[in-house]
């Protein structure tokens, strides 16, 4: 494995945003933990029907259960040249789990970026989302168009709004968050791991300013390189 990285930040930060093109354009793994349990949900598996009534209403599933799962598909990517992790961990108790697994495999991260944004830019850019119901692609009705509206551009499927992403939904996402967010902050703090970004403003922007990052830590050269030779 070569870097690896946490996206932290709140509902609508722009964390699925921004590790999506971590991976086209710098060829990272991206490892979604909500992807990941819509997916579950959409298959209808015992894991999808288990996680449903916390997805579904905004809270968070439990820590024991995401670490197992979870680093479970880490260690099917053992040979990724870089990972970008969204979503997992974001509470302390995951983020020890998540320790505790790389350092058994004498592994540690690179960094833990968070990405700050204003709460109103925040409640609209989730309630502007539309995501595909067939392969769970993110749009924005003002900011990501799809070339016809409605309609998913990769693959066709209907651009829906995620249960999650009602109003009064998003308001409970964003208090569970403000929650568990200073603890973890403070847990990556204290390792000298944490990295704040500013996450308003375009997305082409907002990847510059990570690129900016990776290039002043000697991550694009160093870890990427070495991560292709594993
Ligand atoms: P998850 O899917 O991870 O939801 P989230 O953390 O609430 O994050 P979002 O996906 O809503 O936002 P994002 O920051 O990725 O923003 P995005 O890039 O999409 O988790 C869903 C649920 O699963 C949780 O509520 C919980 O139940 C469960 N879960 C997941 N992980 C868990 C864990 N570790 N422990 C326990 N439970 C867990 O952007 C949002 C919108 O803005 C998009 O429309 C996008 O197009 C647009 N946009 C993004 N960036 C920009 C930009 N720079 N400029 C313009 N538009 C932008």
């Amino acid at each position: 494995m070569g870097l690896r990285l946490v996206l932290l930040g709140p509902p609508g930060a722009g964390k699925g945003t921004l590790a999506g093109i971590l991976e086209k354009e710098l060829g990272l793994s991206h490892v979604s933990t909500g992807a990941f349990f819509r997916n579950e949900i959409r298959r209808r598996t015992r894991l999808g029907k288990a996680v449903n009534r916390y997805v579904s209403s905004g809270r968070l599933v439990p820590d024991e259960l995401v670490v197992r799962v979870m680093t479970r598909q880490l260690a099917r990517r053992r040979k990724a040249k870089g990972l970008v992790l969204d979503g997992f961990p974001r509470t302390v108790g995951q983020a020890k789990g998540l320790d505790a697994f790389l350092i058994a495999r004498g592994l540690g991260l690179d960094g833990a970026v968070y990405l700050d944004c204003p709460t109103s830019l925040l409640v609209s850019r989730l309630s502007g989302r539309r995501v595909c119901n067939r392969c769970g692609s993110n749009y924005h009705i003002r900011t990501m168009r799809p070339r016809v509206a409605g309609i998913c551009d990769a693959c066709g499927g209907a651009l829906i709004l995620r249960k999650d992403d009602q109003v009064k939904t998003i308001a409970k996402r964003l208090v569970i968050d403000r929650a568990k967010a200073r603890p973890l902050l403070e847990f990556y703090q204290q390792r000298h791991l944490l990295y704040r970004l500013n996450g308003s403003g375009g997305v082409a922007q907002v990847f510059q300013r990570v690129r900016r990052l990776m290039q002043r830590e000697g991550w694009l050269h160093d870890r990427i390189e070495d991560g292709r030779r594993d």
